[in-house]
């Protein structure tokens, strides 16, 4: 699995953005061709993209394009385009507002001809699928079926509320008259099930007042505490947050590698599946639990300060 604690979001159609979103830590880093692209400027976006993915230096990072949905005219055109101009620099493609399997299917055919013709390695291009309106999340099963290069699903907020009628112009907010629970709840698990089920990442996309880096890290925390991978940036401010909120803390990142050092050696020493490790019985599912978090805390590049001993 690619690290995606931090998806940086940067518009194709500013060269001064393509420039600086090199030097900026974020675990990916997406070159948009949709929506913060301004209809007129599509093709000069897909040229500056293919330029910086040939010419930038992109190292460490997952580097993926957005391109345009498929009820625009332009999506054929950015997937061959960037492709046979730089496919061999590319990670993933997002494909945005996503309603239905047979949408990411079009997308892994195309890309499997594009690849054939170029000489590329066939399948090696994987697909960020983004669920932004109700269709695209009562199929989100379908989806995440749909195609051996889905990566991950991505919930795409803006888009999403807009799609339900959600009273609230503040992306990530409780909508206002909503005064219990909290109204993404069921939107971020639905997802997660649907992601979980078939192997996928789940991300959080985008707090869009970029200036409140406290109301950032709340929704971050809340996608975060579900178990979602990462959540988009589009800003650096709001890098270091993220790559922090979705990486675990010292502190859970050596009780779980603990728990994994202590239940391997009851089981296979001692040859008991249920045991003590201090106050807290362990077993087969405490096993379960403490991979997750040690295996996010490895990549992250958390170091364990304890040992286990019996
Ligand atoms: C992202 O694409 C969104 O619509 O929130
Ligand atoms: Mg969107």
């Amino acid at each position: 699995m690619r690290a995606r604690r931090s998806c940086l979001a940067v518009p194709g159609s500013n060269p001064r953005f393509l420039e600086k979103a090199q030097g900026i830590a974020a675990d990916e880093v997406f070159l948009d061709l949709e929506d913060s692209v301004a209809p007129g400027a599509k093709e000069e976006a897909r040229r500056n993209v293919v330029g910086a993915l040939r010419e930038g230096d992109w190292t460490g990072r997952t580097v993926v394009v957005r391109v345009n949905d498929l009820t625009t005219q332009w999506t054929y055109r950015d997937v061959i385009d960037v492709v046979e101009g730089a496919g061999d620099r590319l990670d993933c493609l997002m494909l945005p507002k996503v309603q239905d399997a047979a949408h990411v299917v079009w997308l892994d055919t195309l890309l499997g001809q594009i690849e054939r013709a170029n000489g590329l390695p066939e399948g090696r291009i994987g697909i960020e699928a983004q669920i932004e309106n109700a269709r695209g999340l009562v199929n989100a099963d379908d989806i995440a079926a749909s195609s051996p290069r889905l990566e991950t699903l991505v919930f795409g907020p803006a888009d999403f509320m807009a799609s339900i009628g959600m009273r609230t112009l503040v992306v990530g907010r409780q909508p206002p008259g909503y005064d219990e629970g909290d109204a993404y709840h069921y939107i971020l698990m639905r997802i997660l099930m649907a992601a979980r089920a078939h192997d996928l990442q789940a991300i959080d996309g985008p707090y869009l007042q970029i200036r409140d880096l406290d109301g950032f890290r709340a929704v971050a925390r809340r996608a975060a505490a579900l178990g979602f991978d990462g959540k988009w940036v589009l800003h650096p401010t709001q890098v270091e947050t993220a790559n922090e909120v979705f990486s675990p803390s010292q502190e859970d990142y050596d009780h779980a590698e603990l728990i994994l050092d202590a239940y391997e050696y009851y089981t296979t020493v001692e040859k008991r599946g249920a045991v003590m490790l201090g106050d807290e019985m362990i077993d087969e599912a405490s096993r379960k639990m403490a991979l997750v978090v040690a295996a996010k805390g490895r990549a992250a590049g958390l170091r364990r300060t304890g040992v286990f001993t019996p």
